[in-house]
């Protein structure tokens, strides 16, 4: 006898209208996401913040910006519920409640900053939809502003927290760091967490690394700034790394997922650590397991930005394409087989998207 055909599912026409409302809803908040980021950059919720009710021509001068455009910025973010508006005087405000998370002195951090990263994900698309195709990677120079946004997301979830949340993970770093040692961060980037170090613990050595020459210029010139003495910076591709047993303590933020050869760089900064030498990893914290990361914190907007940024940059210096969501599991796996002992998994409340390991050489 021949199997029947499975029935098809009945349609559900009220899954499916519930459905379309759930995608108006994300089409919307998409749109208010990367006005997000133009009121970051242009400095609008920062005068906001800093004004009483105000007409459209009020908030325009304050930030010196041209007023019919301020207007309908101004109208996504009444539309967006996030300024509140008074048609009598025609007045907007930025409810102190909100300022909090969207201006760069918000008592919960500055949220609007990843509104950036929204903005930039949009901007991609004709270059994402070529390599739908080709399968061809990317390169760095195709994200304009990329360290800039970089460092204004490290320098809320790593440098603020480094002396009170990060280091103290590290057990006796501090007192090492104080009596005098040698520091690498891979992957620097415009290099703020190595530099607030360099100022904390001025008998210590540091040196930042990054494959990018205006990440690097950037560092050199807050160093210089800064006055110090005991800092360098090189412009270095990490790929191929083979320093031996030069530093005491090697740090990477958020800069091992998305190098040409992860696995390589975890050996290689093996290598360059000396024998009870500590390497402390910050990197992302979901699964690679897509089926465990379905309630991780922002894991679609992850995904995102490695379909847009981390795998192709990856693919395009020839690598691995490992993602953003690479998985603590292969992280913890490349660090075990490097030759790292006691290596210690910790997730810290101020920064929910990543883990950061702390792991010995012996
Ligand atoms: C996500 S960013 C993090 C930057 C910095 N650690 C921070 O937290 O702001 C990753 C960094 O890795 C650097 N990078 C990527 N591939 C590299 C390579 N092959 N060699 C050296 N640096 C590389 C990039 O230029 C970028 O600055």
């Amino acid at each position: 006898m021949s199997a029947l055909p499975a029935a098809a599912p009945a349609f559900d026409q009220a899954e499916a209208e519930a459905f379309a409302d759930k995608t108006l809803s994300i089409l919307n908040h998409g749109a208010i996401a990367a006005m997000i980021a133009i009121g970051h950059r242009s400095g609008l919720f920062d005068v906001l913040a800093g004004l009483p009710a105000a007409t459209s021509a009020t908030i325009a001068n304050a930030a010196e910006l041209d007023e019919r455009y301020v207007r309908e910025w101004l109208a996504v973010m009444v539309t967006g519920g996030i300024v509140t508006y008074a048609p009598k005087g025609r007045t907007y405000a930025l409810p102190a409640e909100h300022a909090a998370c969207l201006t760069r002195d918000g008592a919960l951090g500055n949220l609007a900053v990843y509104g950036q990263f929204v903005a930039l994900i949009g901007s991609l698309q004709d270059k994402i939809l070529e390599r739908l195709e080709s399968g061809e990677g990317l390169h760095y120079h195709d994200y304009p502003h990329f360290h800039g946004m970089m460092a204004e997301d490290s320098g809320q979830t790593v440098t603020g927290q480094l002396f009170d949340t990060i280091l103290p993970l590290v057990d006796g770093i501090a007192e090492r760091l104080e009596a005098g040692i040698d520091v690498l961060d891979a992957g620097c980037g415009r290099g703020g967490a190595l530099i607030a170090m360099a100022t904390r613990y001025p008998n210590s050595r540091f040196v930042g690394y990054d494959l990018g020459e205006d990440a690097i210029r950037y560092a050199e010139g807050a160093a210089r700034s800064a006055g110090l003495t005991n800092i360098r910076f090189e412009a270095r591709d990490l790929t191929g790394y083979d320093e031996r047993e030069r530093f005491d303590f090697i740090t990477t933020f958020d800069a091992v997922h998305d190098q040409k050869d992860p696995a390589g760089l975890v050996h290689g900064l093996f290598g360059a650590l000396k024998p009870g030498g500590v390497y402390l990893m910050q990197d992302i914290g979901g699964s690679d397991h897509l089926e465990n990361n379905l309630d991780f914190p922002l894991a679609a907007f992850l995904y995102a930005v490695s379909l847009t940024h981390c795998m192709p940059v990856s693919l395009g210096q020839g690598g691995a394409g490992l993602g953003t969501m690479w998985g603590w599991e292969t992280a913890e796996a490349f660090l075990k087989d490097a030759g790292f002992v006691s290596v210690t998994c910790n997730r810290l409340p101020h920064d929910p998207m990543n883990v950061w390991f702390v792991s010995r050489k012996p």
